[in-house]
């Protein structure tokens, strides 16, 4: 229905719904200067010419739980289903840098995602799998390099060298100072680990997409579609900066950029925001930066339906969602897809709930017509009307960013973060109040829920990991170990790229917490400004 606001319909932005759109909307809209053509600037209407025509989008299914053993059989499980790319989700002791069994990781072992320690763990995620014939994203942000080298290391053993990895970090650290927390380091070292990042993959791994720069999980903590375009780009904009500060050309690493967005149920705004945040992009990195590279211009993104708007009432509802959420993505032309299972409300998906939502997406890629052409929605009054006003919203909250002076120093004022949390309690309070009409929670309820049986991970998963690390120590070389952190350390307090004795480090069986643990003596834990 879209929510009311002082007797008007307005969207998920706060802009204007109109009950009927014509002509007069686009009175003086330039169909070449707001659209130009499938695959060519400013790419309103995709990013490649033929889209779907040519390939479908990557059915990308994030997954990830328990031990490496564990995960690497759903991987296989979802290869067999027909999934395109894997995309592999991290325990936290893992995404902040803690060894599973240190004492801080207690009870979080293999919970959200998979336990990996070290390259041991990493070679079990991956048997039998070729590393030449996937491209795999992984959901890693502060030890996103560790978790890189691991995987190059593995596929160096595997035969595959670092120049056939196809695949994606998330490696967007100034989103999780603003809505997801899985930061290790203050913003500085954390950009100077971002900058060494694209050094290194331009130098070693050219076809990685080095950082997936989200939105995602700040729409999931209640930012609107204008406010989850704004501060996604306002934090590539601080990555671009940061590289061509450490004396990059921009068309050298810009091609490599990607992000990452959320797919809401509203679908029409969210279809007019995937092509303004294009719009805006190529504009930026065209104007500002100078990039000539059309790669550089382009916003290739992945998309996850909402997992915010999933319910754990009548949980099956969520299957209507999921598809709904998914047709936005793809009418807005993404480049990869996740579409979350219809039990994720209530815990870790089965092999079954997540067969069902990579199936969800075989209907939308072979049943349905959304493939048969480019960008179908391209000169629709509402689209095109939404498509320029969420710009402008959009724009004009960069602005506000940029008047701090970049999204580290909003970031360090709390501007985005105050401004998610603003539009979040507006959310809750029309859910309270009944005008946002959830299905199955504050409308069409039922008297009584039916049972569910959810998949638990096993807890005896730490003590096993625990044993594992305990293994591994006793078998290496310590001495060698100790070396290679040593140059660490010293590459960490100098200006050498750190990748390099990094890669040592993790070759001679150091563990992501022994390496965490050395930058961190090095650079400092980051505090947030509002910590109690
Ligand atoms: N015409 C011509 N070429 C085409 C084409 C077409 N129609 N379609 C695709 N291609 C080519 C591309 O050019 C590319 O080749 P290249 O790499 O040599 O340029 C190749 O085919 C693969 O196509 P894409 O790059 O478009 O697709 P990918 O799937 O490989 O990459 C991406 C997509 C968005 C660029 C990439 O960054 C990616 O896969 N991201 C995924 C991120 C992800 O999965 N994140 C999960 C996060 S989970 C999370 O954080 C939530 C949790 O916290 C709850």
């Amino acid at each position: 229905m879209g929510r009311e606001s002082g007797g008007k319909r307005v969207s998920e932005s706060g802009l204007p719904v109109e009950p009927v759109y014509g002509p007069e909307d686009l009175a003086d809209w330039d169909p070449v200067a707001k659209l130009g053509e499938p695959g060519g600037y400013p790419f309103t209407r995709g990013v490649y010419p033929t889209m779907y025509t040519g390939r479908p989008w990557t059915m990308r299914q994030y997954a990830g739980f328990g031990t490496a053993s564990e995960s690497n059989a759903r991987y296989k499980q979802l290869i067999a289903n027909g999934t395109m790319g894997l995309s592999v989700a991290f325990d936290l002791p893992t995404q902040m840098g803690h060894d599973s069994d240190a004492p801080i990781a207690h009870g979080e072992v293999g919970k959200v995602g998979v336990a990996i320690d070290s390259v041991d763990d990493m070679r079990v995620l991956f048997d039998g799998i070729p590393l030449d014939k996937v491209s795999t994203s992984m959901t890693i942000n502060a030890p996103a390099a560790l978790l890189l080298l691991l995987y190059q290391l593995v596929a160096e053993e595997q035969g595959v060298p670092a120049d056939k990895l196809t695949g994606t970090i998330q490696n967007d650290v100034l989103k999780e100072y603003i809505a997801r927390g899985t930061y290790i380091f203050p913003p500085k070292p954390s950009l100077r680990l971002i900058a060494d990042i694209f050094a290194y993959c331009k130098a070693e791994i050219p076809k990685w997409n080095t950082i997936s720069i989200s939105g995602y999980h700040m729409a999931e903590a209640g930012a609107s579609p204008a406010q989850e375009i704004a501060f996604t780009l306002a934090d590539g904009i601080e990555y671009v900066r940061t590289a061509i500060a450490a004396g990059m050309d921009v068309d050298d690493f810009a091609p490599r950029l990607s992000f990452f967005f959320v797919a809401r149920t509203t679908i029409l705004e969210e279809v007019a925001k995937f092509r303004a945040a294009r719009r805006i992009w190529a504009r930026v990195m065209r104007e500002e930066f100078g990039a000539k590279n059309p790669k550089s211009q382009m916003l290739r993104f992945h998309t996850q339906t909402a997992g915010v708007q999933l319910t754990a009432q009548q949980p099956e509802v969520n299957l209507v969602r999921v598809a709904i959420q998914g047709l936005g993505a793809v009418l807005g032309g993404t480049q990869s897809l996740h579409t979350n299972s219809f039990d994720e409300a209530i815990a870790l998906p089965t092999e079954k709930s997540a067969r069902l939502a990579l199936r969800t997406q075989q209907v939308l890629a072979y049943e349905t017509d959304v493939t048969a052409t480019v960008d179908p929605f391209a000169g629709s009054y509402v689209i095109e009307k939404m498509t320029d006003e969420l710009e402008e919203a959009a724009v004009a909250l960069m602005r506000k960013v940029e008047e701090y002076g970049g999204a580290v120093d909003a970031i360090e004022h709390g501007f985005q973060k105050n401004e998610i949390e603003r539009n979040a309690y507006r959310i809750a309070q029309e859910t309270d109040a009944g005008e946002r009409v959830v299905v199955g929670v504050n409308r069409f309820k039922l008297d009584e829920e039916e049972p569910y049986e959810p998949l638990r991970v096993d807890p005896a998963i730490e003590a096993q990991q625990a044993e594992r690390l305990a293994k591994l120590r006793a078998d290496r070389d310590q001495a060698a170990v100790d070396a290679a952190l040593t140059a660490l350390r010293q590459a960490a307090s100098g200006s050498d790229n750190v990748l390099y004795p990094m890669r040592e480090a993790l070759r001679a069986r150091a563990t992501v917490g022994e390496v965490c643990n050395t930058l961190r003596d090095v650079w400092g834990a980051y505090v947030p400004a509002d910590a109690f």
